[in-house]
């Protein structure tokens, strides 16, 4: 494994494991598509579950896919090296996920008129999740003690940098109706009524009885079974499931096991320091 584990890219910091600087140009590059459809995250706040449930919202439920194709090969990451290698297998309309922040979006997207779902995440789960990401990828930087990593979060040292930057750039994006904002806390409290809404957005028109059986196929239990979605083909040596699951807990508030009162009251008053400028309507767990 290379020793250097992140670079930069306009300021950006990935991680060389998936992403290079060619992979990054190729997004700048990527001819988006009017049909395309994107669910852009900030890391850990429910991407795979949207490369599980857009497949089959855009393909009236068939679980083909979902069953046979891996994730990352089915819905990509637009700045991922696979990208280039699996783009010319991906059937219209293509759904792919990104971390991008708004302004690294390729300006053949915003002369399209694909679709986004941004989904946002309690950032104290976000936090986390991705601390124990941080502990089991040997690709990333070892976390060190949760209060170093929750430091580091905060100040944006991790792969994707600060969440904060990365919900503004997105909630302040002008794309009118061409974007859905959705909360990985209501998919799990009513992931039927979640994908409905999804549905719509999408012009799906679904009945219930395919949203129920798309929603059975994308519970937590249900991905955490499905070998093509849960990472069981990539070694231990890169992702150790001895030490944690990509699939972790799927829980909202396990912050609550991890935040001492000192530590909450640092998180939220750097979080409402930096969103002091935008509606607290839009940032609903601070
Ligand atoms: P936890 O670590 O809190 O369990 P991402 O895909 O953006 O990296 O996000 C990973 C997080 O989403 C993990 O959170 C993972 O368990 C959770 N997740 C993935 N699929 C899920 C599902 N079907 N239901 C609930 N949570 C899910």
């Amino acid at each position: 494994m290379s020793s250097l584990k992140y670079i930069q890219y306009q300021g950006l910091l990935v991680s060389t494991a998936a992403h290079s600087w060619e992979s990054l140009e190729y997004a700048q590059n990527f001819p988006v598509q009017h049909t395309d459809v994107f669910a852009v995250t900030y890391p850990k706040s429910g991407t795979v579950w949207m490369q599980e449930i857009l497949p089959l919202v855009l393909n009236g439920g068939d679980l083909t896919p979902v069953l046979t194709i891996r994730n990352h090969d089915r819905v990509p990451w637009l700045e991922c090296k696979q990208l280039a290698e699996i783009v010319d297998r991906l059937t219209s309309p293509r759904a792919l996920v990104t971390h991008l922040p708004y302004s690294l979006m390729p300006p053949s997207f915003h002369a399209s008129k694909a679709k986004v779902i941004y989904v946002t995440r309690d950032p104290k789960d976000v936090l986390v999740s991705s601390y124990y990401f941080h502990q089991m990828a040997a690709f990333l930087e070892d976390p060190g003690t949760f209060d170093e990593f929750l430091g580091k979060f905060l100040e944006g040292r991790v792969p994707f940098g600060k969440w904060t930057e990365h919900v503004k750039s997105w909630k302040s994006a002008e794309l009118g109706d061409r974007i859905l904002f959705i909360t990985y806390e209501e998919m799990v409290q009513d992931l039927p009524a979640s994908i409905r809404r999804i549905s719509d957005f999408l012009g799906s028109n679904l009945s219930d009885e395919v949203i129920q059986k798309i929603a059975e196929h994308c519970s937590f239990r249900s991905m955490k079974d499905n070998d093509m979605s849960n990472f069981s083909h990539v070694s231990n040596q890169y992702m150790d499931t001895n030490k944690s699951s990509f699939l972790r807990k799927g829980i909202v508030g396990d912050w609550k096991n991890h935040f001492s009162s000192e530590k909450l009251v640092r998180f939220v008053s750097v979080m409402n320091q930096e969103l002091k400028e935008e509606s607290s309507c839009l940032f609903v767990w601070i």
